[in-house]
């Protein structure tokens, strides 16, 4: 008995001062100490030489001696997995971060910031309005009617009708939308995603990207339309290209024009791009039909006002040299990843 308690606690010292670094030294340890062969089955064994009298007293402290072993097996495993955790959560608070791929703006984008921000520099603010449009705002209220044959300008994507909504075919509708507000003198632009039925090619397609423009305000006149878009076109395309309106018709302008600049591809000699003709075509112009004015609770004999509209992908197309529109929406990383430059 006295022989078996030394015994133990050297065991218990020994195991006492035992640390595990890794799983092998656990592994280790629990043959050494709980396998079959191990330490306490060992002890265990001693119990047939104890006399009958201090079996009790033997039993129970082994049975302590077990529990001290298997307690600190476990202690030992704890210690280890909390120690392997925080190695893997270990960061390297100096190493350089990992490179992200760094996007690049869209083309369309970039245009359409250059014309906003000609614009914004004579005191243009930037409205947007929905895409899916009720009958009113994108045809009633500009003075294009139910069944008026003006509609089929514009191809349109019915989505429901009877109420009828549509997808819009011009940022128009958003200028009666700020109208509507009431509040004047009213100088807006409208850039955003516009929808035509069109049959998709490489110059047309079912979608592309508008900047409009209103100006309301007391005695506007066609002069202040002009200057503002000759202002435009010298920023744009530089101060020697020429200008040209020729007159049009929209429903929502009277009077109406389509301005073209000289072709800044060939100057004005003839090329593919203006079509031998020295020209290209920017934008469309008028100024507010007195219709429209009323039509959003503006008084037309005291309030005038001039509207523009151009598209996006066309100025773009002919900055970049694109020769296919489809390009603009197919979304493919090679074609994108070339327009890093800001312009
Ligand atoms: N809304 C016209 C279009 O989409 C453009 C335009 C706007 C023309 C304003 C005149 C005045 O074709």
């Amino acid at each position: 008995m006295e022989q078996l308690l030394k015994q133990i606690e050297d065991y218990k010292n020994e195991i006492g001062t035992a640390v595990a670094a890794d799983a092998k030294a656990i592994e280790e340890f629990r043959i050494k100490y709980l396998g079959t062969k191990g330490v306490v089955k060992a002890i265990m064994g001693e119990m047939k030489n104890v006399a009958p009298d201090k079996k009790k007293e033997a039993g129970q402290l082994l049975n302590e001696f077990k529990i001290f072993v298997e307690d600190k097996f476990q202690s030992l495993k704890v210690a280890a997995d909390n120690q392997q955790q925080g190695t893997g959560n270990q960061i390297d608070l100096t190493l350089p971060g990992d490179e992200l791929p760094l996007g690049s703006r869209h083309p369309v984008t970039l245009m359409k910031n250059r014309i906003v921000s000609i614009f914004q520099r004579l005191g243009f603010a930037v409205a947007e309005g929905p895409e899916i449009e009720d009958d009113w705002h994108n045809f009633g209220a500009l003075n294009l009617p139910e069944h008026h044959p003006a509609r089929d300008m514009q191809d349109t994507f019915y989505i429901q009708t009877n109420p009828d909504w549509v997808l819009r075919t011009h940022t128009s509708s958003v200028q009666i939308r700020e109208m509507e507000k009431g509040k004047l003198p009213i100088r807006m632009l409208m850039p955003g995603r516009v929808y035509r039925n069109e049959t998709v090619s490489a110059r047309s397609h079912c979608f592309f990207h508008q900047v409009e423009g209103l100006y309301i305000d007391e005695n506007v006149s066609f002069a202040d339309l002009k200057q503002t878009l000759y202002f435009f076109v010298k920023e744009m395309y530089g101060k020697d290209v020429k200008v040209r309106f020729r007159p049009s018709y929209f429903p929502f302008t009277e009077p109406s024009a389509e301005m073209d600049v000289s072709c800044f591809i060939c100057g004005g000699d003839g090329c593919n791009v203006c079509k031998k003709t020295g020209w290209v075509e920017i934008l469309g112009c008028g100024m507010v039909h007195p219709n429209v004015l009323s039509n959003c609770g503006i008084d037309p004999n005291k309030y005038t006002g001039f509207a523009f509209g151009m598209g996006v992908e066309r100025p773009a197309m002919l900055k970049y040299g694109v020769n296919d529109l489809r390009l603009f929406s197919e979304n493919d990383i090679r074609f994108l990843k070339q327009f890093t430059a800001a312009i």
